[in-house]
């Protein structure tokens, strides 16, 4: 097969194109189930071996578990559920190479463990581990919903990525995912700097109605410019991406421009619209045939989309 934009594969130590020591972490969310996180998460981790990265996926979709599936691999015989029930005590060991060379997997657990009920220690470890582990790029799969460990799985990460489709239900979700991130950054940054009673001052000032998360800013900068100007630095740092998937026609695409928009407006924050995903009959198929997109069908249009995606994820345009 050949996958010319994504160049040459090499799974030589030596020519990684990264030092290992700067393994970076991606997480994929976004509001609801079905909108394309895990196919996005496979096809991103394959595309980025294929360039010769050390990547591992890990499935963080407790209780709904499939990116194996995406990957075209059966349920791994160890998967989170026995490093959650102490089974397995290193995380390292539930890294499961796949067909695809530089690619594993840690797979999600296979019980009824939902990620709210993930114990704040568990999150902690978790996330302290994954430096541990040998990958210039990490990709978590995070599942849908807003619970606070999914939240802070996303904030947690160099880069989060939201995946929505062009439709207003999951666009209303995308938001509200956005918000929820947003609040949970916003109380971080408060107990950090100790701000508080400044918030609650801002808060508490009177307000219109259709007042946004960014007037809340810009009142904390009136009542104390120093932090109030630390406080816009902050939150000028989180920078989702977003990928629009299932386009089907301009207007489809044009969503993530206007998104953006709306996302500097209400709350003050740089979306990174990184790219779309045609619809494309071909990955139900793949998904029937249990084989991943981007192997099984290697002139799919949906490789440029990705290729394009992933350079910029990558910051290489
Ligand atoms: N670009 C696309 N074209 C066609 N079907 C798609 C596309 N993206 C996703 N799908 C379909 O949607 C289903 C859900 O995708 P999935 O990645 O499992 O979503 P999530 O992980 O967000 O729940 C897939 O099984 C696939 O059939
Ligand atoms: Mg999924």
């Amino acid at each position: 097969m050949s996958l010319p934009h994504l160049g040459s594969g090499s799974a030589d130590l030596n020519s990684r194109l990264t030092p290992h020591n700067s393994t970076k972490v991606w997480s994929i969310g976004g509001g609801k189930g079905g909108v394309g996180k895990s196919l996005v998460t496979a096809n991103v981790s394959i595309c980025l071996a294929l360039m010769g990265y050390k990547v591992i996926a890990i499935d963080l979709d407790l209780g709904g578990a499939n990116l194996h599936t995406c990957l075209g691999i059966p349920i791994p015989e160890r998967t989170l559920s026995d490093y959650l029930s102490k089974k397995v005590r290193d995380l390292k060991d539930l890294v499961t190479p796949t067909p695809i060379q530089n690619l594993s997997i840690i797979s999600g657990a296979q019980d009824d463990v939902g990620i709210a009920n993930l114990k704040q220690m568990q999150k902690a470890k978790i996330l302290s581990k994954l430096s541990e582990l040998d990958a210039d790029f990490i990709l978590l799969d995070l599942g849908a919903g807003t619970t606070f460990n999914t939240l802070d799985f996303f904030i947690s990460a160099d880069q989060g990525v939201l995946t929505a489709l062009p439709e207003p239900t999951s666009i209303e979700n995308t938001y509200r995912f956005i918000k929820s991130v947003y609040h949970r950054k916003l109380k971080m940054i408060e107990d950090l700097l100790e701000l508080g009673p400044i918030i609650d001052q801002a808060m508490n000032a009177k307000i219109s109605q259709n007042s946004t998360p960014a007037d809340l800013v810009n009142r904390v900068i009136e009542i104390n410019p120093e932090v109030g100007h630390k406080l816009k630095a902050e939150i000028s740092r989180f920078v989702p991406k977003l990928i629009i998937n299932q386009v089907r026609t301009q207007a489809d695409i044009d969503i993530g421009f206007s998104m953006k928009i709306i996302c500097r407006k209400y709350f003050g924050i740089d979306l990174d619209y990184v790219g779309y995903l045609e619809y494309d009959a071909t990955v139900w198929q793949s998904v029937k045939k249990r084989k991943p997109l981007l192997m099984e069908f290697p002139n799919s249009g949906l490789v440029g989309n990705f290729d394009r995606i992933v350079h910029h994820l990558l910051n290489i345009t």
